[in-house]
């Protein structure tokens, strides 16, 4: 059967996609073609949060060490992610993980004396210092975490992340 020119099916369509709208607001848009009211902002799934927009590159290492570097420090970022996660949303045994992932990360060692044409060379010493901090202070963040001591949880975290921006600083600075 045809509906010619009958707007209760339509209506009824239109009903029911308010309704899974209303009761699924994740839903996909009703197919319905009417723009119904504004979406609800979509919660940022952590896919899309993927790619971090990484650092500035820093003007004094060539290209090619930093490519080196940046393969290095790959984990970084999804370490970073999982850390804030754990720590701030008191998941324990994931901000632990990502923690003791941080503090077992492979070093950079510092340049052997002489040695010139190492990328370490032109990373300024600092860089070695607040590495070692970091990792004392992420093995703090995974202390807290494995006692589930909330306060020093957020405490130990706020350190590391000094740690984190300080480490930034001085490598894009050179300092
Ligand atoms: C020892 C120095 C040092 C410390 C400490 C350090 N970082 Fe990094 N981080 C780097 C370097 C070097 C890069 C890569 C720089 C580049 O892209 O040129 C980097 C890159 C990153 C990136 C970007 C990764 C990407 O995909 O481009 C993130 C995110 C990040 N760090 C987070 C953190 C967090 C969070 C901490 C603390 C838990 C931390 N870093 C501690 C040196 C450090």
């Amino acid at each position: 059967m045809k509906h010619t020119g009958s707007k209760v099916p339509f209506a009824i369509a239109g009903l029911l996609a308010a309704a899974s709208f209303l009761l699924a607001s994740a839903a996909e848009p009703p197919k319905s073609g009417k723009p119904s009211a504004p979406a609800a902002p979509k919660a940022k799934a952590p896919a899309d949060a993927r790619e971090t927009p990484g650092l500035p590159a820093p003007d004094y290492l060539p290209e090619a060490a930093r490519t080196l570097l940046r393969k290095k420090m790959d984990r970084h970022g999804l370490d970073a992610k999982e850390l804030m996660f754990g720590v701030t949303l008191l998941r324990y045994d994931v901000a632990q993980g990502a923690a003791q992932r941080i503090a077992s990360e492979p070093r950079l060692v510092r340049p052997a004396p002489g040695s010139e044409d190492d990328l370490n060379v032109a990373l300024p010493e600092r860089f070695f210092v607040l590495q070692d901090e970091a990792r004392l202070r992420a093995q703090a963040v995974a202390a807290a975490a494995g006692k589930h001591d909330d306060r020093a949880l957020a405490e130990s975290y706020g350190l590391l992340v000094q740690t984190c921006v300080s480490c930034h600083s001085v490598y894009l600075k050179r300092q």
